[in-house]
C-alpha cells in the first residue's frame, strides 16, 4: 500500500522521465512501455499483454521493450487510470467498467446484463462504428485507446448456492467500480461493494463479502474457487478491456514505431481474442475437477427468471450510458443469435 502511495506521488517524475525518453527515441536507447494490469500472466489478458510485448519487441528490432506489471504489482484499478494520465505508465487494458472515473460513463453499457446475445454480438460492437466512437472519447482525456480485448461471459459466485435469483437476497457482492453493476446487484436484492480486484480474494475469504461475479479466467487465477463454494454459469454480463496508451507519449513516438507498435497489438489482439473462450472453459473445467466449487449450469426457465429480474437494469441506467446508444446497440444486434 505504502509502495503504490509513493509509486502514485513518484508519477510526477516519472511523466518527466517518461518525456525525456521520447525525446530519446531517436537514439540507441530503447524505449520503454510499462504495461500495468491487475490479473494474472495466465489470463486471457495477461497471455495477451505477453504477446503484444513479444510481437512489439521483435518488431522494433528491440528499439521499443514492453516491461509488464501483472497482478496489480505495480497499480491497483483506480490508481492505473491516473498513474497513465500522468504518464508513469505509458500502457494499460482496465476492464471496460472501469473507465467511469475518467468521466466517460459510456463504456458501462458494456456491463448491462445480457446487452449482448453472443460473443458475435459483441463484436460487431466493438469493431464497428461504436467501438471506434466509444473509444474517441478517451481523447480529450489525454488517452488514446487502441483496441478491445476479450475476458468473457461472467458467472456469479457466492457461499452459497444461486439457483433463483431471490437466492441473491442480502447477499454482500463485490462489484468492480461501474454504477451498472450497482443497480445490477441492487436489482437482486443483493448489496454490492466496491473492491479493487487485488482485494477480492481476501475480502471473499474473510466473509467481508458473500459472492462476487466473474469471468472463470480470473475466478481461478485469483483462487477465488477456494473460498466460494458455489458458482452458477449465469452468463448475464460480458467482461472485456479496452487498450489504452498516454496519447501524449503515443503521438511523440517515431512514425515507424508507432506503425510497428499498431501492427504488433493487432495480432496480440487477435491472439488474445482467439484464445478467451478457450481460457475460460479451461478455467471451469479446472475449478470444477478441483472439488472446492459446485458449478451449477442453469436450466432455460432459470436463465429466464435471471433475465425477468435484471430486465429493468438496462432502462434505469438510460441516464448514465445513454438511451441512445443502448437502442444503437440493440438495433445492430437484435438479428444476431444467441449464444
Ligand atoms: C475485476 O476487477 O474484476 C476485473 O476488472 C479484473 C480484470 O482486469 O479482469
Amino acid at each position: 500500500m505504502k509502495f503504490r502511495q509513493t509509486a502514485l506521488a513518484l508519477s510526477a517524475v516519472l511523466a518527466v522521465a517518461s518525456l525525456s525518453q521520447t525525446a530519446r527515441a531517436q537514439t540507441d536507447k530503447p524505449i520503454i512501455i510499462n504495461f500495468s494490469h491487475v490479473v494474472a500472466d495466465d489470463t486471457p489478458k495477461g497471455k495477451a499483454a505477453l504477446r503484444f510485448k513479444e510481437l512489439a519487441e521483435r518488431g522494433t528490432q528491440n528499439r521499443v521493450h514492453v516491461e509488464i506489471y501483472p497482478n496489480s504489482t505495480l497499480y491497483k484499478d483506480k490508481e492505473e487510470l491516473e498513474a497513465l494520465q500522468l504518464g508513469a505508465v505509458q500502457m494499460l487494458a482496465p476492464s471496460l467498467a472501469k473507465f467511469a472515473p475518467l468521466g466517460v460513463g459510456e463504456f458501462e453499457v458494456f456491463d448491462i446484463p445480457y446487452m449482448f446475445p453472443s460473443k458475435a454480438a459483441l463484436r460487431k460492437i466493438t469493431d464497428g462504428k461504436i467501438g471506434a466512437e466509444l473509444l474517441a472519447k478517451l481523447e480529450p482525456k489525454g488517452i488514446k485507446g487502441l483496441a478491445y480485448w476479450d475476458n468473457g461471459f461472467k458467472l456469479m459466485s457466492a457461499t452459497k448456492p444461486l439457483i433463483q435469483p431471490e437466492d441473491m437476497k442480502g447477499l454482500k457482492m463485490r462489484i468492480q467500480a461501474s454504477r451498472v453493476l450497482d443497480a445490477q446487484m441492487r436489482a437482486l436484492g443483493a448489496f454490492p461493494q466496491v473492491l479493487a480486484f487485488s482485494d477480492v480474494f481476501q475480502a471473499l475469504q474473510t466473509g467481508v463479502v458473500d459472492g462476487t461475479e466473474n469471468p472463470p479466467s480470473n475466478m481461478v487465477t485469483q483462487n477465488m474457487h477456494a473460498v466460494q463454494p458455489y458458482a452458477t454459469l449465469t452468463n448475464h454480463g460480458y467482461l472485456g478491456y479496452a487498450v489504452i496508451v498516454n496519447k501524449r507519449f503515443w503521438d511523440s513516438l517515431p512514425s515507424d514505431l508507432r506503425s510497428a507498435l499498431d501492427g504488433a497489438l493487432k495480432e496480440a489482439t487477435r491472439y488474445g481474442n482467439d484464445i478467451a473462450q478457450k481460457e475460460n472453459d479451461t478455467a471451469v473445467a479446472t475449478m470444477a475437477a478441483s472439488g472446492k466449487t459446485q458449478f451449477h449450469t442453469q436450466t432455460p426457465e432459470e436463465r429466464k427468471a435471471w433475465r425477468t429480474a435484471l430486465a429493468p437494469v438496462a432502462q434505469s441506467m438510460e441516464a448514465r450510458v445513454g438511451k441512445g446508444l443502448i437502442d444503437a446497440i440493440r438495433r445492430e444486434t437484435e438479428s444476431l443469435p444467441s449464444d
